[in-house]
């Protein structure tokens, strides 16, 4: 069964390739539009990067909107030193010609939502969730008709990347996190604790490379630049691949495994600010939202990110 998907997104390499697995598989995901937002670099090059990615895959029909520029109400806190200036650092971009449409981000979430059937659009958050945050706030009636999010964000056992208690996604604009996680939209998360799983080991990295045609070698490229900086930072055999667990979730949920579980958004304190405290043991009696990933199948990622890349 197709899925109606949305993906917010702020490439981002990892969104890079999140992107390209979900425009390989027509046959999975049908992607209405792709929303970007302020995260890993300002919104200028997130939409920017948006376009390059698609022109790759050889979709430059996808239609791109570009959402908001920053935060709910913390300043925009970015990620250069592990994207690289450009947020898309690795291979030599040729500039993108294909448009971005003039509709605003939030404009396109809320207005897909109130036309398209109720329950029918999943909606796929890879960075941020300002935009999400911003259309439930601008229209509630769209939160019951959406199916369901599948976002990348958060940390339990894998504690924070960006502080030593928030993952980046979420300490971004924890404020928008903590209306999504209130918002009783079914949830599935993939936290860092899924996602330093997903590691592009060389192996993995060379079958990509190995693939005929530009894709595979770009994907290479990326992942050569992006994975120098967890390679050192966690003494890794390689870059986590965070996003496009999101994407392979919606393909093939059985390589992914997880609890449902309540989670809920440090929003004030400044110490464990964008935290998502996780109750992983059922110590409280707080009602389930999220169904929160743990461990996946790491072989079948990779074997399933390779072969609909090669499609491309
Ligand atoms: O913490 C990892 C997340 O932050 C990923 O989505 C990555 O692209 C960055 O946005
Ligand atoms: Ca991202």
């Amino acid at each position: 069964m197709t899925r109606k998907i949305i993906i917010d997104t702020d490439p981002g390499q990892d969104d890079a390739v999140a992107i390209l697995l979900a425009l390989a598989s027509p046959e999975d995901v049908d992607v209405l539009g792709i929303t970007s937002v302020a995260g890993n670099v300002p919104l200028a090059l997130t939409t920017k990067n948006a376009r390059i990615i698609c022109e790759l895959a050889g979709k430059p029909d996808t239609k791109i909107f570009a959402g908001c520029d920053r935060p709910l109400r913390r300043d925009l806190v970015t990620a250069e030193y592990v994207h690289g200036k450009t947020g898309l650092d690795g291979p030599d971009w040729s500039e993108p010609t294909m448009p971005v449409q003039d509709q605003h981000g939030v404009d396109f979430i809320i207005d897909t939502l109130r036309s398209e059937a109720p329950g029918t659009v999943t909606l796929c958050p890879l960075g941020p969730l300002t935009n999400i945050a911003t259309a439930f706030e601008r229209a509630p009636d769209i939160v019951d008709r959406v199916q369901e999010i599948v976002l990348m964000g958060g940390a339990y056992f894998e504690v924070g990347n960006v502080t030593p208690a928030a993952e980046f996604n979420i300490y971004v604009d924890p404020q928008a996190a903590d209306i999504v996680f209130r918002s009783g939209v079914p949830l599935v998360v993939m936290p860092l604790d899924v996602t330093h799983k997903a590691l592009v080991t060389k192996p993995r990295n060379d079958a990509f490379r190995a693939l005929p045609g530009a894709v595979g070698h770009a994907v290479a490229e990326m992942t050569d630049f992006f994975e120098r900086f967890d390679k050192e930072k966690y003494g890794s055999e390689g870059a986590p691949l965070h996003d496009p667990t999101v994407i392979a979730y919606l393909i093939r949920p059985d390589l992914f495994t997880g609890r449902n579980i309540n989670v809920q958004i440090e929003t004030q304190s400044e110490l464990t600010m964008g935290m998502t405290v996780a109750d992983w043991w059922g110590v409280t009696d707080h009602p389930p939202n999220a169904t929160f990933i743990g461990d996946l199948d790491a072989d079948g990622f990779f074997d399933l990110l390779t072969e609909r890349i090669a499609r491309l």
